[in-house]
């Protein structure tokens, strides 16, 4: 299981500051929701709050969801007005309370297993209101397969230096899954610690997801290609 959550769960925030555009992803949501009129949301996987804050900004009724406590701590620290609740994607107890759900940052990525996925999307669908909106991204196992290479990435925050060396292999076990092994060297006043992380991710093709989509009662409004990735817009339809 992986660490980055829960014991490197700040170095994740340090990080992700400069590795995700935080104002675009706000912006491409923001331009989803206000198309299909929805003001209450749900994100799932709101990490450490970093849309949360724009989302309140800018007037939404939010709620954010994360399994990791270390996460949430660090989202009621840094957006201190919003709301932040502890739960598994897999397990939602909701019932038809938002316009709309966003899984954010690929999260559903961790869940591997297709009745994980299934319960997921059941989930989310049994919390919208009619006709409501789910949006969420996912890794193109297409565009992942294709192309397996290690990548490094050098961070500097607030004079702290985040070094991460990435190796990705294919697993396949639990669908179209692989093991993304990362090692941390994090350098601050000429002190230095080092950490290894490894987790098991899965990527999706739009065959998988259309059919997921199809079993749990939405219809898919849009795909929007990112690359390496893709973010499907639903509605739910029964
Ligand atoms: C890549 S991070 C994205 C965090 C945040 N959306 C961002 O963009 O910085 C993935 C997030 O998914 C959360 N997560 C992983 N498995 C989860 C699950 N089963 N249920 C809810 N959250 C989960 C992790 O704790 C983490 O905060």
């Amino acid at each position: 299981m992986t660490q980055l959550y829960s014991t490197l769960a700040e170095i994740y925030h340090e990080m992700y500051q400069h590795v995700f555009d935080y104002e675009k992803e706000f912006h491409f949501y923001d331009a989803i929701l206000k198309t299909n009129n929805c003001h209450k949301i749900l994100e799932i996987g709101c990490g450490s709050g970093m849309l949360a804050r724009r989302f309140l900004t800018n007037g939404y009724d939010y709620l954010g969801l994360d399994l990791y406590n270390e996460m949430l701590d660090i989202a009621r620290r840094e957006v201190p007005s919003g709301l932040f609740i502890q739960g598994d994607m897999r397990n939602l107890p909701f019932d038809r309370q938002f316009d709309a759900i966003l899984i954010t940052g690929r999260s559903i990525a961790y869940v591997i297993e297709n009745k994980g996925i299934l319960d997921t999307i059941n989930g989310v669908h049994k919390s919208l209101r009619d006709n409501g909106l789910f949006v969420f991204g996912v890794f193109d196992a297409n565009q992942i397969f294709d192309n397996f290479s290690d990548f490094e990435q050098n961070i500097n925050h607030n004079g702290k230096k985040i070094r991460r060396i990435s190796h990705l292999e294919k697993n396949l076990a639990t669908g179209w899954t692989y093991d993304w092994s990362a090692k941390y060297i994090i350098e601050k006043d000429n002190e230095i610690s080092e950490f290894n992380d490894i987790t098991t991710l899965r990527a999706f093709t739009r065959d998988e997801i259309a059919l997921f989509i199809k079993l749990t009662g939405f219809n898919i409004e849009e795909i929007i290609d990112e690359g390496k990735a893709f973010t499907i817009v639903a509605k739910k339809t029964l």
